[in-house]
């Protein structure tokens, strides 16, 4: 049931991407290539998913969200593109092919990162049908939760020697390079369909924990998966040295860790009297999801 939830909304939110970005019939070709080729290249789109289905449960059925989902969808594959380049994880598969700087070579790389960075709030900025307050106040969101506090500082972080204390610490560097993303799915999707501060601070609550949940289920897949199952590589974790809860607690234990956060991410849905079936089922699939 969940599967087939994900492919419909897997086909429509891949057919606007396509069309978001432009043909590969410029002179400036090379760039258009890459950023199509990474961004249209496969990956679960559970961001712009749950952006949407906050959206819903908030009460709405019309399609006006979608361009705040694909815009999501950018920053997401941005970070995924500049996380692969050599001075970041150094990783040469992603989404099933080689990682975009093996394809188009380093420069091209980066400049395909931030031209989907920046094409991402173009995209943002053409919704239509929402009341322009909530438009700029999820623009705000979308900045702040990819920016300097949210998403970069995670991935700082995640690189620096220095941070490698305690379990808190790398928890705390997940709720940024994850969470942060995720953050700015769920309360996205509150406040374009004009939800109040109660249903904010759930979203907010849910996505937070699901964040957890998911680097953590990331990590274990990084040691545990195929190549062919993720799709991108493996064993990276090891090989850059990364302080992972994995390798803090064992996968045992990161496993029941991971179910916490599951658990209580899917509690803050509480708060919505809507139908929180669909993202119910994908809190529980991602938990036990093998790519
Ligand atoms: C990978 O995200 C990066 C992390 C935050 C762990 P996804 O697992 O959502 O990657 P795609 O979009 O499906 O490729
Ligand atoms: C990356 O975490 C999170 C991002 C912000 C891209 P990872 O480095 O663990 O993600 P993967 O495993 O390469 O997808
Ligand atoms: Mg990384
Ligand atoms: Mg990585
Ligand atoms: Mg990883």
């Amino acid at each position: 049931m969940i599967d087939l939830l994900i492919k419909e909304y897997k086909n429509k939110i891949d057919t606007r991407l396509d069309m978001l970005l432009p043909q590969s019939d410029k002179q400036y070709k090379s760039v258009v290539d890459a950023a199509r080729y990474s961004l249209l290249s496969g990956g679960k789109r559970i961001r712009p998913i749950i952006l949407l289905e906050f959206y819903k449960l908030c009460g709405k059925n019309d399609d006006c969200a979608y361009n705040f989902a694909c815009a999501l969808e950018m920053i997401h594959t941005y970070s995924l593109i500049h996380d692969d380049l050599p001075c970041m994880d150094d990783d040469d598969l992603r989404r099933g092919k080689p990682s975009c700087h093996k394809k188009y070579g380093e420069a091209t790389a980066l400049l395909a990162g931030d031209a989907l960075l920046t094409n991402a709030f173009l995209t943002a900025s053409k919704t239509m049908g929402i009341d322009f307050r909530y438009v700029s106040e999820s623009i705000g969101y979308l900045s702040a939760c990819a920016g300097i506090d949210g998403m970069i500082a995670g991935q700082i972080l995640d690189i620096e020697d220095i941070f490698k204390n305690s379990l808190e610490d790398t928890l705390l560097m997940y709720s940024l390079k994850t969470g942060k993303l995720l953050k700015a799915a769920a309360l996205i999707g509150v406040t374009l369909a004009g939800g109040d501060e109660t249903q904010k601070s759930a979203a907010i609550s849910y996505a937070e924990n699901l964040g957890l949940a998911f680097q953590i289920i990331d990590d274990i897949l990084d040691t545990t998966a195929t190549e062919e199952q993720l799709g991108k590589t493996v064993n990276s974790d090891d090989k850059n040295d990364k302080t992972t809860v994995v390798k803090r607690l064992g996968i045992e234990e990161s496993k029941k860790l991971a179910d916490k956060y599951t658990n209580a991410a899917l509690d803050s849905l509480n708060t919505f009297s809507g139908d929180k079936t669909t993202l119910t089922e994908l809190s529980n699939y991602l938990l036990n999801r093998n790519s």
